[in-house]
């Protein structure tokens, strides 16, 4: 019994601090809730970033729902993957039950349904939502290796293939700019520059692009050009508000890295274009990566130490990252160290992999009076082992933790509302339409164009020949390869322009 108190008023001494928090639910002693010991992360303190992690079924999404609502209602910019569609359902008010409202009323959480302004994104018009899109120039060599699954060679022959592209002024924007690229330094006439590109293999170059050409057929065409997203957009406030912004994503498994890749671009840019902040009373927006284990799988050391560094800075920006997935052993130490507070649900341990993984986890928590070992296969569904970083930064009682109900609803929202919702966003006028302006493709191509009026200039009247009509492949790469080989061509390549700045994952400086 004396052990019983201790607990209860540690968390309650541990987790006591002033300020705005983030209320995650209240201190469970012998399965009883005890509204005395609430469970909270300081609002100033998100930004230190967090895991929640847990089993299938165990709460995960429900937590991250909990967490962004009172996030918004602080005037906290969200964005998050709404993987299943279940988190959809965060627009619209909750539906009150006799069950819930036991559940609300045994932790001390005064329930009322609310609904939370929500825009919804698809990935290059896959799923419900505005359609986004990224450049290939901004996406970067590092970020692009990822979704094309490139080795570290490969990766490095990427990185100087855009480097060229870069210093010749050649803009890629989509992924027929890129092909067009790598189509003229695989040809005879490219061959020169692709010399002067120590460390670039034909063999490699062919590879890669065997790779867009696979990548394009899965339909990542729709993804890459412009107009590009404008990252700020994710920043916005409605009402006092902040605005959550959900990215859609119905059909993850078909797409796994483009989606893992598009989110760290997403932080990489915002990085680059926000101010410096240092320590905040609340964070300008937190980010929720759910499904975390498919970034960091199969990826490589730059990759990882790009995400490593993404983490560690973009915290004085003001950004928090919470990564959501189902052991901490999915997430690469140098990562999960800078993780300041954990929510982990229940972990199952049915198998030998299990119970591996079991142990791993509680070797990642600080000491406690808890058997973690037993604890984590004993935890209820919407509980959890939770420690947080305190308002000093230093890590607060591991508590067993009954999470609090979201509010809206915890089923995806009906198909009506969000396409309603989708149709009424103001984003849509601006990402909807495709734009495709002139770029690497296009400046080669009228190379080729010009090339052939020069001959036929030369030729003073004697009749062209009659072009025949190609399927467009095959023509794409006649017109490369003609033009490459110009001089025009040549001349237009060296006096091109300017170098492109690159920086986190090689992503490019937003030139707007
Ligand atoms: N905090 C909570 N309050 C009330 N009910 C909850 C809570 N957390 C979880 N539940 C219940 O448990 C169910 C499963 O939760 P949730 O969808 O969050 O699990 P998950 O860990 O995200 O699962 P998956 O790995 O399959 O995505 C919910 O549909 C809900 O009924
Ligand atoms: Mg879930």
């Amino acid at each position: 019994m004396a052990e019983t108190l201790d607990v209860v008023e540690t968390v309650k001494q541990g987790y006591a601090f002033g300020g705005p928090a983030v209320e995650l639910g209240a201190l469970l002693v012998d399965g009883t809730p005890n509204t005395e010991a609430a469970v909270r992360i300081p609002l100033a303190m998100v930004n230190r970033h967090g895991l929640v992690a847990g089993a299938t079924g165990t709460g995960k999404t429900k937590t991250l729902q909990l967490m962004a609502e009172q996030l918004s209602s602080a005037g906290v910019a969200v964005f998050a993957a709404d993987i299943k569609g279940d988190l959809s359902g965060i627009s619209q008010p909750g539906e009150e039950s006799e069950k819930l409202l036991a559940r609300t009323k045994t932790i001390g959480q005064e329930w009322t349904a609310a609904g939370f302004p929500t825009e919804f994104y698809a990935l290059g018009g896959q799923g419900t939502g505005v359609p986004i899109r990224a450049t290939i120039t901004s996406f970067g060599p590092v970020l692009l290796s990822k979704v094309l699954g490139l080795n570290d060679v490969q990766e490095s022959s990427l990185g100087l293939i855009f480097h060229y592209a870069d210093k010749q002024g050649l803009t890629l924007l989509d992924l027929k700019d890129l092909r067009a690229v790598i189509q003229h330094l695989t040809s005879d006439e490219g061959k020169a520059d692709l010399k002067d590109l120590g460390g670039l293999s034909a063999a490699t170059a062919g590879v890669i692009l065997r790779a867009l050409i696979g990548f394009a057929d899965q339909g990542a065409d729709a993804f890459f050009g412009e107009p590009e997203f404008d990252t700020a957009d994710v920043l916005q406030q409605r009402d006092g508000k902040g605005v959550i912004s959900l990215l859609e994503l119905p059909n993850l498994q078909d797409r796994p890295a483009l989606f893992s890749t598009f989110l760290m671009w997403l932080l990489a840019d915002l990085y680059h274009d926000l101010p410096e902040v240092g320590d905040v009373d609340k964070p300008k927006l937190v980010f929720f990566f759910d499904e975390a284990h498919l970034l960091f799988a199969d990826a490589s050391k730059a990759f990882l130490d790009s995400i490593a560094q993404t983490v560690r800075l973009i915290r004085s920006k003001g950004v928090g990252v919470f990564f959501v997935t189902q052991t901490p052993k999915d997430v690469p130490d140098d990562v999960l160290a800078q993780l300041g507070s954990r929510v982990q649900h229940q972990l199952r341990a049915h198998t030998p992999n299990d119970a591996k993984a079991l142990k791993a986890t509680v070797s990642t928590f600080p000491n406690s009076s808890y058997d973690l070992g037993e604890v984590l296969t004993q935890l209820g569904i919407g509980e959890a082992i939770v420690t947080v970083m305190n308002e000093k930064g230093a890590p607060t009682p591991v508590a067993w933790t009954r999470l609090r109900a979201p509010q809206s609803l915890m089923a995806p929202a009906p198909a009506e509302a969000l396409a309603a919702a989708v149709a009424g966003s103001p984003n849509n006028a601006k990402y909807t339409e495709v734009v495709d302006r002139e770029s690497a493709y296009e400046k080669l191509a009228a190379k080729v164009q010009a090339g052939a009026e020069q001959a036929e200039a030369e030729a003073q009247g004697q009749p062209a020949p009659a072009e025949p009509r190609p399927q467009a492949e095959k023509k794409e790469k006649s017109m490369v390869e003609q033009v490459v080989g110009s001089s025009a061509f040549k001349q237009f390549a060296r006096s091109a322009g300017r170098e492109i700045v690159r920086g986190l994952f090689g992503a490019a400086r937003r030139r707007r």
